[in-house]
């Protein structure tokens, strides 16, 4: 089986050759890590926190920084001006992603349109969940929203100690009522427990560097016995629940239809559509399926990561909770609960959202990014191909825009010349896609 890996290593020698003799800018690289032939960077990018490394590089080699690991180019942006002049200005060279491997291949993350390569099949993906999720229609779930608080409140009240538990399935709730129209009675409702599973695997594959196979594709070749391979058999567990988490809610809204008890939603809404339409386009149930699926995943987990970030932030900071509860009691008093019409009388409130979503980022590096074609930047190269990497995490945490950047302070957002929003600096990920 070795004659794998020697197969393996020949195309990354053939591609580091070709690459070499191909070159034809006169403009340099980007600076990086010094690397070793072929190898490259091999050593130096780490599996796991990723985003600690790529900000000591910052630091040692500035905003932008190339390293390659056997013959695949990386950029790694590391300030607010480089990701906004690549991802947003330049969005069109840099919309497509990283084939991903081992999350798109082997775990069966490939319906997933976040990690879809620039096509068409992802523009219709992207229309299908963009008329139902966007900025304009949002509201209408907000009555959904409010009931689904009111019972996460008397949760916390009966049994505060499950704390995560219950703010798992105050946001399961919600996201699984607005895309299949499926209720959540109990504390452990299978599909809460689901998307907990499937996301597991996906949050470490979606960084670059967590597998050497993102690196080495022919690695997906080697059996799941060879010494090394277990990426394979973890893949293969993986790969269960992201294909449960897409088929297994349809299926059960599909009964719900069957039997008449279906209620609206983002599926029923999206196949009543398909069926009235005289000439439906070739596949378009699976872009529902697939759109519902990731609805349900991004919805779940995002939204969880940022309640517990604050629950802690409130824990270590008693200060900032007694003023956020200072203005709870002024703008809201003591005999209603608060509802989506306060939140304009809220700015302080407002700041700790912000302040939570820039300390601990739910998507540190957000996703990978492609070029498309070679470009340049600050007159650094960037050759056709790389991937792209925003560090949001690093930019969140830069001291130029947020000074002393550990602290939890919402009062960085209230301030005069207040820094730019964590939602246009990577805490929701990069560009227009
Ligand atoms: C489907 O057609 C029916 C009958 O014409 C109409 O009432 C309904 O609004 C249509 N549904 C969608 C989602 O377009």
């Amino acid at each position: 089986m070795h004659i794998l890996i020697w197969f393996a290593l020949a195309t990354s020698i053939g591609h580091y050759i070709w690459r070499m003799m191909r070159r034809s800018s006169q403009l340099p690289l980007p600076p990086g890590p010094k690397g070793l032939p072929i190898l490259g960077n091999f050593f130096d990018v780490p599996h796991e926190y990723q985003w600690l490394t790529y900000s000591q590089w910052g630091v040692t080699f500035g905003e932008i920084v190339y390293a390659e690991v056997l013959g695949n180019p990386m950029i790694i942006l590391n300030s607010h001006k480089a990701t906004t002049e690549l991802f947003e200005k330049r969005s069109g060279n840099y919309a497509d992603r990283p084939p991903m491997v081992m999350a798109n291949e082997l775990m069966g993350w490939g319906w997933d349109f976040a990690h879809m390569r620039y096509s068409d099949w992802w523009r219709r993906h992207r229309k299908t969940f963009h008329q139902y999720f966007q900025p304009r229609v949002v509201p209408a779930y907000q009555p959904i929203q409010i009931e689904a608080t009111n019972t996460l409140l008397k949760h916390l009240l009966e049994t505060p100690q499950s704390f995560a538990d219950h703010v798992r399935q105050h946001a399961g709730s919600i996201v699984l009522r607005i895309v299949y129209g499926y209720d959540v009675k109990t504390q452990h409702d299978y599909y809460i427990t689901l998307v907990n599973e499937a996301v597991r695997g996906l949050s470490l594959a979606v960084n670059v560097g967590s597998f050497l196979v993102d690196f080495l594709p022919s690695l997906r070749y080697i059996p799941a016995w060879f010494p090394g391979a277990n990426f394979k058999s973890q893949a293969k567990i993986w790969s269960k629940s992201a294909s449960a988490l897409k088929e297994e809610p349809f299926i059960t809204f599909k009964e719900s239809m069957a039997e008449g008890t279906a209620v609206p939603s983002f599926v029923s809404h999206n196949m009543e559509k398909l069926r009235n339409s005289s000439s439906p386009e070739p596949g378009q149930e699976d872009i529902i399926k697939n759109c519902a699926g990731i609805s349900y995943l991004a919805g779940s987990d995002t939204t969880v990561s940022v309640i517990l970030t604050w629950l802690l932030a409130m824990a270590h900071y008693p200060a900032v909770l007694a003023q956020a509860q200072a203005e709870l009691d002024r703008v809201v008093g003591n005999d209603r609960l608060p509802n989506f019409q306060d939140r304009a009388s809220m700015p302080y409130m407002e700041a700790v959202l912000l302040e939570s979503l820039r300390w601990n980022p739910v998507t540190p590096l957000a996703l990978p990014h492609r070029a498309i074609h070679a470009d340049m930047y600050e007159g650094y190269y960037i050759p056709k191909g790389t991937t792209v990497i925003g560090n949001a995490w690093g930019i969140l945490h830069d001291e130029n825009l947020y000074p002393e950047p550990f602290k939890f302070n919402p009062d960085r957002f209230l301030a005069k010349d207040k820094p730019p929003s964590p939602v246009d600096t990577g805490a929701f990920g990069f560009g227009r896609r």
